[in-house]
């Protein structure tokens, strides 16, 4: 199946970009492999006639957004990210009336619909900095509470009220299984993803995006980190570090929906073409300017 996907490739002048949450052999014959905000930069600037995207829905649909002109397939297209819809209708416009210098922040995790009713796009890698540039007081951050608080503290200079949006892949990290492995695991640092909650942030050793904390565990000396984000992660952590150890907090994290991407659906729809992202006109030019905002403040 690699041979054959490798050919496809090639002829097709296609590219693959996978998630660090895609299992393990699709990783291995992606491209590109990356965080959401490397893959939405790469999606933007590739001159490949085809992006297979081996990810969540949004990310797709991102990839359309920025690169119109590309054919942009999904091995499954009902591989989606639950927290992307997270907002309750009518929410952001009865804010926008309360508060009239009010910016809305959007997680990139989230609808094309959503985007186009917020100012700006954010990914884990720069929200913080990104909602520091913003001249806006008002901040209401959307779809992930557990982010948004985050970045509230990172910016406490500013009003960030925060939609009650969560994934449920990190929520179910729960702090008394981080106890447990720190107990059994007493010198390694944790290494969290800011979608975690609170609880489990607090004690978090180092918080980042999914690239955040491979690079983190590469530059460290120490030999062993527990890891609190999707276990997809640890194929990159053990091809850099052979020497070092990686846990998982029990139950290990799973995206189901990440693991849709399989080589048996990455082939099919590289022989098939069949399942393309579709987005309407007016859907992505409301969408395009707050992700590009993204691309200009979080360089
Ligand atoms: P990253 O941008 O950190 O890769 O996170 C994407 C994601 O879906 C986390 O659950
Ligand atoms: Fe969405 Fe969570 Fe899966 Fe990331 S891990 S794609 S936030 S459900």
């Amino acid at each position: 199946m690699k041979n054959q996907i490798q050919q496809l490739k090639q002829s097709k002048n296609a590219v693959i970009l996978a998630h660090y949450y895609a299992p393990d052999d699709v990783q291995d014959i992606a491209d590109y492999v990356g965080d959401s905000f490397y893959l939405a930069k790469i999606a933007k600037e590739s001159t490949a006639d085809i992006l297979v995207f081996c990810g969540v829905s949004f990310m797709g649909e991102s990839a359309k957004i920025l690169n119109p002109g590309k054919k942009v397939l999904m091995p499954d297209l009902s591989a989606d990210c639950p927290m992307a819809h997270m907002v309750k209708p009518g929410l952001i416009e009865k804010m926008r009336k309360k508060y009239e210098d009010l910016a809305v922040v959007c997680y990139i995790n989230s609808t094309a619909d959503l985007k186009c009713q917020s100012d700006v796009c954010v990914t884990s890698s720069n929200a913080a900095k990104i909602v520091k540039a913003l001249p806006n007081q008002n901040i209401f951050f959307i779809p992930d509470r557990n982010l948004g608080s985050y970045v509230a503290r990172q910016v406490p200079e500013k009003n960030i009220m925060i939609n009650d949006g969560y994934c449920p892949v990190h929520a179910a990290v729960s702090a008394e299984h981080l106890r447990r492995e720190k107990s059994a695991h007493p010198d390694a640092p944790v290494l969290s993803h800011p979608e975690c909650e609170p609880e489990v942030l607090a004690l978090s050793d180092y918080i980042g995006s999914t690239s955040g904390i491979i690079d983190y565990a590469r530059a460290s000396s120490k030999q062993e980190f527990i890891v609190c984000t999707e276990q997809g992660v640890r194929f990159r952590l053990r091809a850099d570090n052979p020497d070092k150890r990686f846990y998982f907090p029990h139950p290990h994290p799973c995206c189901p929906d990440m693991k849709l991407n399989t080589l048996e659906t990455v082939l099919s729809v590289l022989e098939q073409e069949d399942r393309t992202v579709e987005i309407s006109e007016d859907l992505r030019t409301g969408a395009l300017l707050p992700l590009d905002r993204m691309l200009k403040l979080g360089k």
